[in-house]
């Protein structure tokens, strides 16, 4: 009775201070982090959206669950296809700075990698990130596995060919996201129909398929 009592009290608290706070994205953030790195990052996320550097990045909900899906596997190398301006990349850095990880990230626009940079940089991430310019359908030939998760977000039309790209290098048990799924009917078939891979959609945010490498 008394633990039922107490856990009602702590549901009501975070239900009050979730009401509290202010509206816009902060408010989706671990304010009372006592984690120094993650504060800084936080901190980072915050100031891209109200100086508007981000450019076609993730939502929130979906840069919550990049985090949430790296942190708890405990990955450790992470490939982004889109970098943009750091934004999602910042997001699976808080991850990577507890798993001790590292990301390698490809972009196109040279401004937009240039800028990137400099947001990893202010948010204390630079040694752990590497930003690589150019065209991800031909620079992904050079990467190395294992890859614990790649991470897709540029090109609509390339989605299928990032995946065969990518697939040898992930290893068993390692995942396969890709945003915006709504925009890629081909690359959906192609994860919900092989029976190596378990896929779910996840819809709260911008579209976030992730897909289990079962073997
Ligand atoms: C949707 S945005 C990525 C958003 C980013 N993931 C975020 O949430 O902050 C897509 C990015 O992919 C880049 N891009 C498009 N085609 C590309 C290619 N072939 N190789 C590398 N980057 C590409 C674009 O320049 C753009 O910055």
């Amino acid at each position: 009775m008394n633990r039922n009592v107490s856990i009602l009290g702590i549901l009501a608290s975070m239900f009050l201070v979730t009401l509290s706070q202010p509206r816009g994205v902060s408010r989706f953030y671990a304010s009372n982090s006592s984690d120094e790195a993650e504060t800084k990052i936080l901190a980072v996320l915050d100031e891209m959206v109200k100086a508007h550097e981000t450019y076609l990045s993730v939502p929130v909900k979906d840069g919550r669950a990049l985090r949430l899906l790296t942190e708890a596997t405990g990955a450790r190398y992470v490939v982004e296809i889109g970098t943009s301006t750091g934004y999602s990349g910042l997001w699976l850095c808080l991850a990577l700075q507890k798993t001790d990880g590292r990301l390698t990230t490809f972009e196109i626009d040279h401004q937009r990698a240039t800028m990137a940079r400099e947001h990893f940089k202010e948010a204390g991430v630079e040694k752990m990130v590497i930003v690589i310019e150019g065209d991800a359908h031909e620079q992904v030939a050079k990467l190395k596995g294992p890859i614990d998760i790649a991470f897709v977000d540029a090109d609509k039309g390339g989605y299928v060919d990032y995946l065969n790209k990518l697939l040898p290098l992930v290893k068993p048990g390692g995942l396969i996201l890709a945003h915006n799924v709504d925009m890629v009917p081909d690359y959906v078939k192609a994860v919900t129909t092989s029976r190596d891979l378990e896929t779910i959609l996840y819809m709260e945010g911008g579209g976030l398929a992730v897909t289990l490498k079962k073997r």
